[in-house]
C-alpha cells in the first residue's frame, strides 16, 4: 500500500526537494501534496519542478474553517511534514493526526526554541550564546511550539569564529542528509 506524505513548506523548500528527490524511486511512498500560505516562496517554484500538486491557503482557512483537515483526510494522508512552515498547527489538526506530524527545527531543542525562534534568530542567537555545538531536532509536532516528542537530533560543532551564517550552513547540511531518511523510517515504520 502507497503511504502518502504531505509537506507543510513557506520558505525556499530545499528540505521539501530533498525529501521528494529521497523518495523518487520509491514505489510505497509519494508526496501527494505540498501546502503553504506563502504564494512567493521558493517552495511553490520547487514543487511546480517536482510536479507535486500545491495547495495554498490563508490564516483564516487554516484557523477558521476545517478545509485543510478534510482535504487531508480525503487524500488519505498517513504523515504530516513540516519543512519550513511558521504558523502553529490548529489543535483541531494535531488531534486528527495524533503522532503523524514532525517538523525539523534548526538546534538542538530544547535550547533556542520557541515562538520567535526560527531561521537566522536561531544562529544568531546561538552564536551570542557562545555555544560550542549546535544542530537539527526532528520532532513530534504539538499545539505549542517546538515542544513535542523528539525523534532525532544531530550535531555540529561551532568554534568561537563562526559566524550565525557558518552555523546556519552547517546545520542545513545536517537537515538535508537526515531528514528525508529520517522520514523515510518512519513512514516504513507505519
Ligand atoms: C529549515 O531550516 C528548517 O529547520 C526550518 O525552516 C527551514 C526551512 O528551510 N524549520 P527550507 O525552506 O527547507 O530551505
Amino acid at each position: 500500500m502507497t503511504r502518502r506524505i504531505a509537506i507543510f513548506a513557506s520558505g525556499s523548500g530545499s528540505n521539501a526537494e530533498k525529501i521528494a528527490e529521497h523518495l523518487t524511486n520509491s514505489t510505497d511512498v509519494e508526496i501527494t501534496l505540498i501546502l503553504s500560505n506563502s504564494p512567493k516562496a521558493g517552495v511553490i517554484d520547487r514543487a511546480r519542478r517536482l510536479h507535486i500538486p500545491v495547495l495554498l491557503f490563508d490564516r483564516t482557512t487554516f484557523y477558521e474553517s476545517s478545509r485543510v483537515i478534510r482535504l487531508l483526510q480525503e487524500q488519505q494522508i498517513d504523515l504530516i511534514v513540516l519543512a519550513g512552515f511558521m504558523w502553529l498547527m490548529p489543535s483541531e489538526l494535531v488531534q486528527a493526526f495524533p503522532n503523524r506530524i514532525i517538523n525539523i527545527h534548526p538546534a538542538l531543542l530544547p535550547k533556542f526554541g520557541g515562538k520567535g525562534m526560527y531561521g537566522h534568530f536561531v544562529h544568531e542567537a546561538v552564536v551570542a550564546a557562545g555555544e560550542t555545538e549546535s544542530g537539527i531536532t526532528i520532532h513530534y509536532v504539538n499545539e505549542r511550539y517546538d515542544e513535542g516528542q523528539v525523534i532525532f537530533q544531530a550535531r555540529c560543532p561551532v568554534t568561537p569564529t563562526d559566524s550565525p551564517e557558518d552555523v546556519a550552513r552547517n546545520v542545513q547540511k545536517l537537515e538535508h542528509e537526515h531528514y528525508p531518511r529520517v522520514i523515510a523510517d518512519l513512514v516504513a515504520a507505519l
